[in-house]
């Protein structure tokens, strides 16, 4: 069986991401259903998909379900198996417990084991040869994110022919920190498999390219890596950069304009009893959030007498995530015993100084929440872009609201209007909320108009073609297949 040879009606754009843009849902009776699942990715690259015969390779979220390509939303969805031991070593093991924390700079300890890496290889190989068999000769394939380092090179070695871009969702640290990974030369000869390097920031690319320069036997000039030498095989070229990442800005901004939001928010409001202040945080319970952080600023503003619940009242949105990893469950524990431990201290009968929802939402009751807050608390310890700042933006389409926002995420590159935080700063925490809680209206107007250009200008539309016209526009070398 001829099993890599391209089909010739084989795909002309290749999204391969961990996570296929679909949710199943298993009914009673057994039968599965599938609904497109609201992801800002499948988002941008759901019109390119239809127009350039699009597929996406990627993993169903469950183990063991083995599933035959399907189209959903004319976009062919291309499921990869993963058995349960494969999804405990490679995704709770290699990609959320070692290279999840050493990429976000090793906020909590990076595991290392042998049994991870190999899954992690093994699962590497088996989304790049689904990828290697729907794509068209000729065809771009865009690989997602750092559970898919090893893809790129893998690719190469089977479809030369192919376009391959690559882009990282999450930070690249400082080359001495990512040094501390047994497999780290591996990984970077995995990811110069690629054409187009994508990063968040103009520092991750930074970091990038010195480790590749540090780590590996390539040259670098600039943004460009060479790999390989005229002498002994062709020269091919590697570019490293930063396009950082955004929403769709429009849709959210409607979203926001309608009245049932509008109402829903008010209606939030009230059910909070109608705070003077409503403060919002809205994360993934994960540790590089700075959740707890937050909470110890906004529990010690609240122990020094500097705001009072509940006229001051924050609600914490934390979507449950990953919680099969041991470090999450962790922090579920201490972000739950300090929450608790705040409403104890502060809360009264029927108010809550606390708000804490272990939920996730659909986006319509984020936009009112969005709408509802008149300060958004983004205080990441580290964090690639953090779109929630910018839907946060977004959303407030009265021009009204304050972000708080940590130097430590991407967004701070674009949102310098934001009141920009140190989240391992207490004290400055502090200040920063109780700036944002007393910025006169003309003030907040001012920078939240700043705010909106820049999410209006940048969506995730414009990500998407200006990382894929970079891709597309490299020049194209002589392969010999
Ligand atoms: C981050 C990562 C994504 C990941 C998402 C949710 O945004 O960059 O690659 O899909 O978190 O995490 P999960 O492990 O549930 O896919």
């Amino acid at each position: 069986e001829p099993e890599h040879d391209a089909p010739d009606d084989g795909a002309d754009l290749v999204v391969v991401a961990n996570r296929l843009p679909v949710d199943m849902t298993v009914e009673s009776d057994g039968t599965r259903t599938f609904t497109r699942s609201p992801g800002g990715l499948v988002t941008a690259l759901a019109p390119l998909m239809r127009k350039e015969d699009g597929a996406w390779v990627g993993w169903v979220g469950t183990p063991d379900v083995e599933l035959e390509p399907f189209e959903e939303d004319s976009i062919d969805i291309v499921p990869v198996t993963l058995s349960a031991d494969e999804v405990e070593l490679y995704y709770e093991g290699f990609a959320n417990g070692t290279l999840w924390p050493l990429l976000h700079d090793a906020v909590v300890d990076p595991e290392f084991h042998r049994t991870w890496w190999n899954a992690y290889v093994a699962v590497n190989r088996r989304f790049a040869r689904r990828a290697a068999e729907v794509a068209a000769p000729g065809a771009t394939v865009w690989v997602q994110d750092y559970q898919l380092l090893l893809v790129p090179n893998l690719l190469r070695a089977l479809r030369p022919d192919l376009r391959i871009g690559f882009f990282l969702h999450i930070p690249f640290p400082p080359v001495e920190i990512f040094a501390q990974l047994p497999w780290r030369k591996q990984v970077l000869e995995g990811l110069l498999g690629a054409d187009l390097i994508g990063t968040q920031r103009a520092s991750d690319a930074g970091n990038v390219l010195r480790a590749i320069r540090r780590l590996t036997d390539v040259t670098t000039r600039g943004q460009v890596v060479t790999v390989g030498s005229r002498w002994t095989r062709p020269e091919r070229h590697v570019r490293v950069a930063a396009f950082p990442i955004s929403i769709d800005t429009a849709a959210i901004a409607e979203l926001a304009a309608t009245p049932e939001i509008e109402q829903r928010a008010r209606q939030i409001r009230h059910d909070l009893g109608d705070p003077d202040v409503m403060l919002l945080g809205v994360d993934r319970l994960d540790y590089t959030k700075g959740i707890r952080h937050r909470l110890k600023a906004f529990g010690e503003l609240l122990a020094d007498g500097k705001v009072a619940a509940p006229d001051v009242t924050l609600v914490q949105v934390a979507s449950p995530s990953r919680e099969a990893v041991e470090r999450y469950k962790v922090l579920r524990d201490e972000v739950e015993v300090t929450v608790g431990r705040i409403n104890g201290d502060h809360g009264a009968l029927g108010r809550a100084a606390i708000h804490y929802l272990h939920h996730s939402y659909p986006l319509e009751e984020m936009v009112a929440m969005y709408r509802a807050a008149d300060v958004m608390l983004v205080t990441a310890l580290r964090d690639g872009m953090n779109l929630v700042a910018k839907e946060y933006v977004a959303a407030r389409v009265d021009l009204d609201g304050v972000l708080v926002l940590s130097e430590f995420a991407g967004a701070a590159d674009e949102l310098t209007q934001a009141v920009i935080v140190n989240p391992h700063d207490i004290d400055g925490m502090k200040s920063a909320i109780l700036e944002a809680i007393g910025m006169n209206p003309r003030e907040r107007r001012r920078r939240m108009r700043a705010l909106r250009r820049k999410v209006v200008d940048s969506d995730v539309q414009h990500w998407a073609s200006s990382f894929l016209g970079t891709l597309q526009a490299m020049p194209r070398r002589d392969t010999h297949v």
